[in-house]
């Protein structure tokens, strides 16, 4: 079968691609009418998150049949319009988990360790070491709002950092029963009890502004939030409130609800640290995310050419 292409990919997973017999058609950066045009006699279009597969391309591609995003989110496709037309749609959740997980204790002990001004002083020639007096995770307790993939890594690496760890998770149907030494909780009693709340769920209209005023009011002052889900997750306004006036002692923050953020307040506090959404920035990421949507490509192919 033809494969469109027009992200960068990984050249193991185009490699797996071409072993499989598919025949791959590179077209990088493509959008639109030159899209649609690239489009013609495949049968299947492999994209990450730049390609935009609106409806108007998949009306004027009838051979298309399936496209694969390699990464999470699937804001990229009009998923309606594809339904419409019965072309299937995936993506790679799984392949990010650990990277973003990794992501989380980076900013977590740059935080606690004030390492990013730390580093900085250091380079213009300032030997702050009294200055940046720290805390340690181990002892502490973190609270996970979702315990998902990303969830589960995260709680993996705070054991071995010796934390203990709490998890809400109303959705799940089943607690996973390898991770019966987490602490299963609802968030109303996970507020007030943990050091570290860092989240880990989806925004939908469920999560949008779930943690707002009350239930930044309801965590320990002493106590930092990590979000590497969702910008949208948290009222920002209400978690500068609480960062500003000693409600909340920190914040570490991955993804913003407006991104890029530009310059945002939140930006200007010497207690958030910040990163422009690079939880899944990582080689072993993406390598990760090209070779799972080439195995779900391998396998829609050979169900829908049956
Ligand atoms: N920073 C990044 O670069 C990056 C990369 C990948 C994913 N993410 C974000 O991380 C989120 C989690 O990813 P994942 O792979 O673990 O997803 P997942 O689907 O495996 O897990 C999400 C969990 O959240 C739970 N959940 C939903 N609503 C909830 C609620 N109101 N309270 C508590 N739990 C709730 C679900 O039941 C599920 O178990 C994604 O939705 C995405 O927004 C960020």
């Amino acid at each position: 079968v033809k494969v469109l292409v027009t992200d960068p990919m990984d050249a193991a997973a185009l490699a797996r691609l071409r072993s499989a017999g598919h025949e791959l058609v590179e077209h990088r950066g493509v959008q639109g009418a030159e899209l649609a045009a690239a489009l013609a006699g495949c049968q299947a279009l492999l994209v990450r998150g730049a390609t935009k597969v609106t409806a108007e391309v998949l009306r004027l591609a009838p051979d298309l049949r399936v496209v694969v995003r390699a990464g999470t989110g699937l804001d990229n496709v009009d998923l309606d319009a594809a339904r419409a037309r019965d072309v299937a749609v995936h993506n790679t959740p799984a392949a990010n988990a650990i990277s973003v997980a990794e992501l989380v204790f980076g900013l977590l002990i740059a935080l606690e360790r004030h390492l990013v001004p730390a580093s900085a002083d250091l380079k213009r020639g300032h030997w702050e070491k009294t200055r940046y007096q720290g805390r340690d995770l181990a002892g502490r307790t973190l609270g996970l709002l979702g315990f998902g993939r990303i969830g589960r890594e995260v709680a993996v690496r705070a054991r071995a950092f010796a934390m203990t760890v709490r998890a809400a998770d109303p959705l799940l149907p089943a607690w996973p029963p390898e991770f019966g030494w987490v602490q299963r909780g609802d968030i109303e009693t996970l507020l007030p009890e943990v050091d570290v709340l860092s989240l880990h769920l989806p925004l939908t209209p469920a999560t949008r502004g779930l943690i707002g005023a009350r239930e930044l009011a309801r965590m320990r002052p002493d106590a930092v939030v990590v979000n590497c889900a969702r910008g949208g997750v948290v009222d920002e306004e209400a978690l500068l409130r609480a960062l500003r006036s000693g409600a909340l002692r920190g914040a570490a923050l991955d993804v913003f609800a407006v991104e890029p953020p530009g310059p945002h307040p939140l930006l200007e506090l010497p207690n958030v640290i910040a990163t422009p959404h690079l939880g899944a920035s990582t080689a072993d990421a993406q390598a990760r995310a090209g070779l799972e949507a080439a195995d779900i490509l391998i396998d829609t192919l050979a169900r829908i050419t049956a």
